[in-house]
């Protein structure tokens, strides 16, 4: 017998299986079925297609109305750090630049301080907190970075809790090693800093899935970006970057070149980057939310990147400075209004292109896969880009069990 049915879908949404990212016009095919039915049993899915009555099972969720898609997939994110940063807003109105916030101990510095005074325990409640409302929002896949410990026991610590808390949620988590965020105040030299930490980067590897760097202008030049890299993949490390996100230093050339899994931000990456994104597996992950909260005019040049046939994902790049924003959904339609992209583009960003940026098999619900899915409460695919900023995501059902239900229940 079959665990749960959920027949009269009015649109389901299932991106189809690729063994390499979706490049260029091919974002925008997806696979939706009107009146769908999905079979559930043992925690997989055992039927996704047509309507179909030809399957019984224990429990039936009526979706007439609904549309269901694969659990989205949040593939940048800072979700662990200590404290948090309100007060910047006012230096933000007084016209100070994120550069220069960091530079006067702000910024990334100052979370970082917060991250080391933070016990353990303290730590994982908080960022619990955080990942338990991406998961309210429709998110089971999450890529957690460290970068606010700066140190070997603090980046560890954040590691740490990274692992507790995908075992403690059940979650399918990434967990990259991002120590080259800024360098710490104690530092004796970028130099001296960039030696102890690739030092450490054989200890951290039974910890971190990818090694990643933000290459900026006065955080980590392209020759330290390009020696980490090396390093970390000598070590056994993937390879990922922050790359050209304010100043355009080259950054998506060296990913191209390093064979990075993804290249992030990318907001001012220069027009020879863009067109070699064609012939690489790079994923481009644009971060629009955090071009939105840093108030900036520029968007990433999402189109430029797909008409020259390169792969893209959207993510949050949640974090308590550049981008609080751990709701995927406003991303989403950010991507939509600000990138220009197109319904069905945004879905595969969010489901499989954002699974092989991160190199996790989720984002989609054929027979055989986890059922990992949500229930949205939308009258087609394309509403969720158009009414933003509130919560779409009705149920959202982790391999077989409804764990989150935001159903109204007035009467
Ligand atoms: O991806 N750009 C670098 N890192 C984060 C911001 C971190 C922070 O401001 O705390 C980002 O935007
Ligand atoms: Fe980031």
């Amino acid at each position: 017998m079959n665990d749960l049915i959920i027949q009269n879908i009015q649109e389901l949404i299932l991106p189809q299986p690729i063994d390499k990212p979706l490049k260029g016009h091919e974002l925008d095919k997806l696979k939706v079925i009107e009146n769908g039915t999905v079979v559930i049993k043992d925690g997989k899915i055992f039927y996704s297609g047509p309507h179909s009555d030809d399957y019984e099972a224990k429990e039936m969720i009526d979706a007439t109305g609904k549309v269901v898609s694969p659990a989205l997939i949040d593939a940048h994110t800072h979700l662990i750090f200590g404290g948090s940063r309100e007060h910047e807003m006012s230096l933000k109105r007084q016209g100070k630049s994120y550069l220069e916030i960091l530079e006067a101990g702000g910024g990334i510095l100052s979370t970082v301080k917060a991250t080391r005074e933070i016990s353990e325990d303290e730590l994982f409640k908080k960022a619990e907190h955080d990942l338990l409302t991406m998961v309210q929002h429709g998110v089971l896949t999450i890529e957690s970075k460290s970068g606010y410990g700066l140190d070997k026991d603090n980046e560890l610590k954040q590691l740490r809790v990274s692992h507790r808390l995908a075992d403690k949620c059940d979650l399918d988590m990434k967990h990259p090693f991002l120590v080259f965020h800024t360098v710490p105040k104690e530092a004796k030299s970028n130099e001296a800093f960039s030696e102890d930490m690739i030092n450490l980067l054989p200890e951290v590897k039974k910890y971190a899935d990818f090694a990643d760097i933000f290459s900026e202008t006065d955080v980590f030049s392209i020759e330290e970006s390009k020696r980490y890299m090396e390093k970390a993949k000598e070590a056994g490390f993937k390879v990922k970057i922050h790359a050209d996100e304010i100043d355009p230093l080259g950054g998506l050339e060296l990913a191209i070149d390093e064979n990075a899994i993804s290249a992030n931000h990318l907001v001012a990456s220069s027009e020879e980057g863009k067109a070699r994104l064609k012939n690489s597996d790079t994923v481009a992950v644009l971060l629009p939310a955090t071009t939105f909260y840093l108030d900036k005019n520029d968007y990433a040049d999402a189109r430029v990147m797909l008409n020259n046939g390169g792969a893209i994902a959207i993510a949050t790049d949640y974090n308590p400075g550049s981008s609080v924003i751990n709701n995927l959904q406003l991303a989403m339609a950010i991507a939509a209004l600000k990138l220009k992209l197109s319904p069905n583009e945004v879905w595969n960003a969010v489901t499989v292109n954002a699974a092989k940026a991160i190199d996790s098999d989720a984002g989609t619900i054929n027979e055989g896969d986890k059922a990992n899915l949500v229930i949205w409460d939308l009258l087609n695919h394309e509403y969720i880009l158009y009414h933003f900023g509130i919560n779409h995501a009705q149920k959202v059902i982790k391999e077989g069990k409804v764990i989150v239900d935001n159903e109204f229940n007035i009467d």
